[in-house]
């Protein structure tokens, strides 16, 4: 049996822009999902996925083709892409369990998948340096969704806090430690592909404003790139509220409010009335966490409770991908 782990993520800036060929910053986050798989002898997958109320799944290695649950797509596309590239075969007992809520946005699908695929070189003893278990991740996440950066992928592997360009064309790990990064809850999940896919809607009816709006966040990334290794927390709060200006003006045509939402804000709007350097969403938008960033964490996230969000506890995880045992 082997068990491995990754950390969730939270983007800090570039979302959307980072579709579209723009880099972004991304933090894994100290909350872990665990995949742990052993080989059986039955032709079948076994699952359990207590988190995703998930239990006793079973599926024949030949139906791996069919479309699968939702709740277990991620893992046995994983399965079935590790398997057609190196050319194995085998049953599988496989479980999942999550230190945080899929609700949040951290990232469970490609933490998910990155430990399923880690999990499977390690049993099957196939060599898979980072970059290759990025690859296959993220032609698994596309496979699925049909769209995405790849930037959550690059959190789970490498972990820390990481410079990323689209698709993985650079993965920078860099140097920051002691973000006084403070992490609100909305209280609504939002659909990442969904939300993607409105902007591109949106995007196609007026490409030059959005094509802009992308560079500007561009250059909001280099300069939180250099402001963070600088730890001038007060420059890259105003860098968030900036990007959070250029994200509020996002349309989605399938949610009334936009990218931005009221509840997003509105934690906002109380994170800076509580004294924070700044605020903004975090992924997609519409729902999932806001981040700020601030010294005073206890007031800042009192403010948050008060307005209807759950302060959720993180820091940075600078563990990416690890195997817990192997048995
Ligand atoms: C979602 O968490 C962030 C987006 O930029 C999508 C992506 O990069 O895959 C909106």
């Amino acid at each position: 049996m082997i068990k491995v782990s990754a950390p969730g993520k939270l983007m800090l800036f570039g979302e959307h822009a980072v579709v579209y060929n723009r880099p972004c910053l991304v933090a894994a986050v100290s909350q872990r999902l665990f995949v742990e798989v052993e080989k059986n002898s039955e032709n079948k997958i076994l699952l359990d996925a207590p988190q995703m109320k998930v239990s006793d799944f079973a599926v024949s290695l030949t139906d791996l083709d069919k479309e699968q649950p939702k709740e277990v797509r991620f893992v046995l596309e994983a399965v079935k892409n590790f398997f057609r590239k190196y050319n194995i075969e085998s049953g599988l007992k496989i479980k999942t369990e999550s230190q945080f809520s899929a609700e949040y946005g951290f990232g469970s699908s490609s933490a998910v998948t990155v430990c399923t695929i880690k999990a499977l070189s390690e049993i099957f003893e196939v060599k898979m340096a980072e970059k290759e278990i990025f690859d296959l991740s993220y032609k698994t996440v596309l496979d699925i969704q049909g769209v995405g950066s790849g930037f959550d992928i690059a959190a789970a592997i490498y972990g820390g806090v990481i410079y990323f360009l689209t698709g993985g064309k650079r993965i920078e790990p860099l140097e920051i430690k002691n973000i006084p990064l403070i992490v609100g809850y909305t209280g609504v999940k939002a659909s990442t592909s969904e939300i993607v896919k409105a902007v591109k809607v949106e995007m196609e009816k007026d490409s030059e404003y959005y094509e802009k709006a992308y560079d500007d966040i561009l250059q909001i990334v280099e300069k939180a790139k250099t402001a963070m290794g600088n730890s001038s927390w007060p420059e890259v709060g105003r860098l968030m509220t900036e990007n959070q200006g250029i994200l509020r003006k996002f349309k989605a045509p399938s949610v009334e409010y936009g990218v931005s939402s009221e509840i997003i804000e509105k934690l906002i709007e109380v994170c800076q009335r509580a004294g924070a350097f700044g605020a903004k969403l975090s992924g997609a938008g519409v729902g999932d966490c806001i981040i700020a960033l601030g010294e005073n964490r206890g007031e800042i996230e009192k403010a948050i409770k008060e307005a209807g969000g759950t302060p959720v506890s993180v820091n940075v995880d600078y563990q990416g991908l690890k195997i817990e045992n192997n048995l």
